[in-house]
């Protein structure tokens, strides 16, 4: 028996010293030392040998057993290490080369110009308000004094969720849900998305807006004019001129549109403006009594102004950007320019 281990061990040395690569260093360990291995039987035969020479036997067979997987061991770490190496030639690492950036994120630009929006108001004491995209019939067009059947809806046609629920057409409901919750006075912008099924050079069926609501005591349609003379001098710079034009929307009365001095050809006609020199930036209006009685309020009482603007528009103007599709295409190279 002390002869087959001795035998074994020579086998198993030629073996290894003869095995270059990890798999065959890895198939020998399984042959030698594996539970079915060479070294294992015979070890099992132990209980056959005569008591007293089973103790130095057991103990040789250990030996062996030991120094094998060491050795295995060993040239294992060394194939590893050798394998790194050749890679490293391969590679040919520049460790004085500086490393890889990440990139630093910026903001979409029309959150940039949402915000910008957002904070003149806030100058002017106006809080941030947020309403959900997914809403209901009531909010968007019911206590907006748009009912049902009313042709206004025509216009704002929209994405049914199912039954009562629709996304947004505008973020006028956010006027109703801040009054249900609040009593006069109030003071609100809110940004947001909202959703139209149109799509073309200036339309993309979801875009943003940005709500603007005042309401208090002796609010008058001055104001508004002030306000929004005051928001327009900050946005384009106060030598670009303005016009209130009448219009009508179902929940202020009266109605105006405001338009500005077309930022491309300074009012003297092109294709931007349609060749009025005029550009429609938003609509708003003097809060209508029904939809102060829809929330609770005293027409009375209170008096208020209203406006909602289209972010996209706005930045289009700001930038000098044709197509609106380009803020959604997720194009690096336009994106890094803001
Ligand atoms: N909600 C209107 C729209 O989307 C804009 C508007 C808001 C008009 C508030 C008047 C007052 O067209």
């Amino acid at each position: 028996m002390r002869e087959a281990l001795e035998q074994l061990q020579r086998n198993a040395e030629a073996e290894l010293n003869a095995a270059g690569s990890q798999e065959e260093l890895l198939a020998l360990r399984v042959k030698y030392l594996g539970r079915k291995g060479s070294l294992t039987q015979v070890l099992r035969q132990l209980g056959n040998v005569p008591v007293d020479e089973r103790r130095l036997l057991g103990q040789f067979a250990n030996e062996i057993k030991e120094a094998l997987s060491a050795k295995i061991d060993g040239a294992l770490q060394a194939v590893a290490s050798q394998d790194r190496g050749n890679q490293l030639l391969v590679e040919r690492i520049d460790v004085t080369l500086p490393g890889r950036r990440f990139g630093l994120g910026g903001l979409h630009p029309i959150t940039q110009v949402a915000r910008e929006i957002c904070d003149i108001f806030s100058g002017l004491g106006f809080e941030i308000a947020e309403g959900p995209e997914v809403e209901f019939d009531y909010y968007n067009f019911e206590a907006l004094n748009i009912p049902k059947d009313h042709p206004a809806r025509d216009m704002q046609d929209t994405f049914y969720i199912g039954g009562n629920v629709l996304l947004r057409t505008h973020t006028s409901p956010v006027q109703i849900r801040v009054m249900e919750k609040q009593k006069p006075p109030v003071r609100i912008v809110s940004p947001g998305k909202v959703y139209r099924p149109d799509s073309d050079v200036s339309h993309t069926p979801m875009f943003h807006q940005v709500e603007g609501l005042l309401v208090d005591r002796g609010i008058t349609f001055g104001d508004l004019k002030g306000v929004l003379t005051y928001f327009v001098g900050q946005l384009f710079g106060r030598d670009v001129a303005l016009r209130f034009r009448p219009s009508f929307f179902p929940f202020t009365e009266p109605s105006a549109e405001v338009d500005i001095r077309c930022v491309m050809c300074r009012g003297g006609g092109c294709r931007v403006c349609g060749q009025s020199g005029w550009l429609e930036i938003l609509g708003s209006g003097m809060v209508d009594p029904e939809v102060f009685k829809n929330v609770g309020y005293d027409p009375e009482a209170v008096t208020g102004f209203a406006f909602g603007l289209g972010v996209e528009r706005i930045a289009m103007l700001k930038y000098g950007i044709s197509d609106i599709r380009m803020f959604f295409e997720n194009d690096m190279r336009f994106l890094e320019q803001f």
